[in-house]
C-alpha cells in the first residue's frame, strides 16, 4: 500500500514495534521520528504525509498534541492519531478539538484495533475527498452553467437583435421590390395604354389615401397597409392590358351583351397576370382584384353582396367608379368632382330602403378626401417625358438614364444637366445619333 505513516514517539523501541506492525500488514512507507521537532523537520520534505502516529508524552520536547496541532500547517488532511498513557479526558478533548485528531489509542495498544483505526481514518478520508471532488465539480458545473447561462442569454439577446434588424432589411427589401415592381409595370402600362396607365394612377393614390384615413378613422393598419392597397389600386384593371383595340372606344351603355362579358374578362384576366409574383403580395391582391365590379347590392360580375365583398375591393370600387366618371369618355366623363360624388350618393343611400351599392362609411371618408384634394395635387407626376432635345433645360434632372438612337450610354438618373450636355446632344443629333426617352423630374412648385 502506498500510504505514508509517520510515527513520532521517543523511545526507539515503540518507534520500531509500529514499523513492524504497519511494514507487517502492508504500507511500505514508514517514516519515524524521536520527537515532535524531527517529526516537524520530517514533515516539511513530505506533506503528502498519509497518517501521522504521535506520542503524547515525549521528554523535554513538546507534547504529542502539539506536535500533532503543528502538524496541521503540512499536512492538514492527514489521520492524526495520538498515542497516550494518561486517562486526563481533559487533554483528549483539547487535542481531539484543536489538532483534529482521529482517534486517541491507549498504550499498550492492540495491535489488530490500532491497523483497523489506521485504516478507518484513510476510508473515511477518502470518502471525505471523494464527497470533496464531487462537491467541488459540482460547483464548478454550476458555476459553469451559470456562465454559460449568462452567455446564452446574451447572445439570444444578440441574436434577437440581428433577427429583427434583418427582418427590418427584409421588410425594407420587399418594399423596395414591390415599390419598383409596381413602378415597372406602371411604365410598361405608360407604353401600352396611357388611358389605363392615367387611370391606374390615380386609382393607387387614391387607395393610399384612404388606407391613411380610414386607418385615422380608427381602423387597424394592419388591415389597410397603405403600401399594398395602393398596389391593388394600380393593379386592379391590369386585366384590361389585354383588351382589343376597339373596346377602348365604345360607351359603357352601347355594349353589347357579349362585349360587356369580354370586358368582365379583365378581372380574371387580371388574376392570371399577377399569378408569377411572390405568394404573400398575389394572396393579399387576389380578392381586391377580383371583386372589384362587386357591389354591396349584388348587382356585381359574381353577384356578391354586402360585407361578403373584401373590403379593400370595396374601397377599390368606389373609388374606380369615381374616376370613370371624373374622366372617362365611355362612362359619360368628363365630369365634376362634386359632381360625381352627387351623382355616387344616389347609389350610396337608397330612398327606398333597398341596398346601396358602396360602402357608407368608405364613401363617407372617400367623399371628405375627393373633396380636399385637388386633381393637380392627385396627379403629380414625378417625371415627365420632354417631347425633343429643343425642350431640354439646364438645371432639369434625370428621372431616367439617357441613350442615344444606337444604343450608347449617355447620362445616368439624377444627373442635373448642364448647357455642356445639351451642347453634345446636338452633336450626337447631328451625327444621326440623337438621345431618346428624356425623362426629367417634374419640377414641384
Ligand atoms: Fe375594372
Amino acid at each position: 500500500m502506498n500510504y505514508k505513516i509517520l510515527c513520532v514517539d521517543d523511545e526507539q523501541i515503540i518507534l520500531d514495534a509500529l514499523d513492524r506492525l504497519f511494514r507487517h500488514v502492508g504500507y511500505q512507507y514508514i517514516l519515524t521520528a524521536h520527537s515532535g521537532e524531527l517529526g516537524l523537520g520530517i514533515l516539511e520534505n513530505n506533506q503528502d504525509a498519509d497518517v501521522i502516529i504521535a506520542d503524547e508524552k515525549m521528554g523535554n520536547g513538546m507534547s504529542g498534541s502539539q506536535f500533532l496541532k503543528e502538524s496541521m500547517s503540512f499536512c492538514p488532511d492527514a489521520i492524526r492519531i495520538q498515542l497516550t498513557a494518561y486517562s486526563d479526558s481533559d487533554i483528549l478533548v483539547e487535542a481531539v478539538n484543536e489538532a483534529k485528531i482521529f482517534r486517541h489509542v491507549r498504550k499498550p495498544w492492540n495491535n489488530k484495533q490500532l491497523v483497523q483505526i489506521v485504516q478507518e481514518g484513510l476510508k473515511q478520508r477518502l470518502l471525505k475527498r471523494r464527497e470533496n471532488q464531487r462537491l467541488d465539480k459540482m460547483t464548478r458545473a454550476a458555476k459553469y452553467y451559470r456562465a454559460e447561462s449568462v452567455r446564452l442569454k446574451k447572445e439570444n439577446q444578440e441574436l434577437a437583435s440581428n433577427l429583427d434588424q434583418l427582418q427590418e432589411s427584409i421588410g425594407q427589401t420587399a418594399s423596395k421590390t414591390n415599390q419598383s415592381f409596381l413602378d415597372t409595370l406602371l411604365f410598361t402600362m405608360q407604353y401600352v395604354n396611357p388611358t389605363l396607365w392615367q387611370h391606374s394612377r390615380r386609382v393607387g393614390k387614391w387607395c393610399r389615401l384612404m388606407a391613411d384615413a380610414v386607418v385615422e378613422d380608427g381602423q387597424s393598419s394592419m388591415a389597410f397597409p397603405a403600401d399594398f392597397l395602393e398596389m391593388a389600386g394600380v393593379l386592379h384593371d391590369i386585366g384590361k392590358l389585354k383588351f382589343p383595340e376597339s373596346l377602348w372606344r365604345i360607351p359603357v351603355v352601347d355594349l353589347s351583351e357579349d362585349q360587356k362579358k369580354q370586358v368582365s374578362m379583365h378581372v380574371e384576366d387580371g388574376l392570371w397576370l399577377i399569378r408569377r409574383m411572390p405568394d404573400e403580395v398575389r394572396k393579399i391582391l387576389r380578392k381586391p382584384i377580383r371583386q372589384h365590379h362587386e357591389r354591396r347590392d349584388g348587382k356585381g360580375y359574381y353577384g356578391i353582396f354586402l360585407d361578403q365583398i373584401d373590403d379593400w375591393a370595396q374601397i377599390i370600387g368606389i373609388v374606380n367608379d369615381y374616376d370613370n366618371f371624373r374622366f372617362s369618355k365611355l362612362h359619360g366623363g368628363p365630369l365634376g368632382p362634386l359632381e360625381v360624388i352627387e351623382k355616387m350618393k344616389e347609389d350610396v343611400y337608397s330612398s327606398s330602403q333597398q341596398i346601396g351599392k358602396y360602402n357608407e362609411r368608405f364613401f363617407d371618408i372617400f367623399e371628405n378626401l375627393s373633396t380636399n384634394i385637388s386633381d393637380e395635387e392627385l396627379d403629380r407626376t414625378e417625371s415627365v417625358e420632354l417631347p425633343s432635345i429643343q425642350d431640354v433645360t439646364s438645371g432639369q434632372i434625370l428621372a431616367e438614364d439617357l441613350y442615344t438612337v444606337k444604343d450608347i450610354f449617355f447620362l445616368a438618373r439624377n444627373h442635373m444637366i448642364e448647357s455642356s450636355d445639351i451642347e453634345k446632344m446636338r452633336i450626337y443629333e447631328d451625327e444621326d445619333n440623337g438621345v431618346r426617352n428624356i425623362w426629367v423630374q417634374s419640377s414641384q412648385e
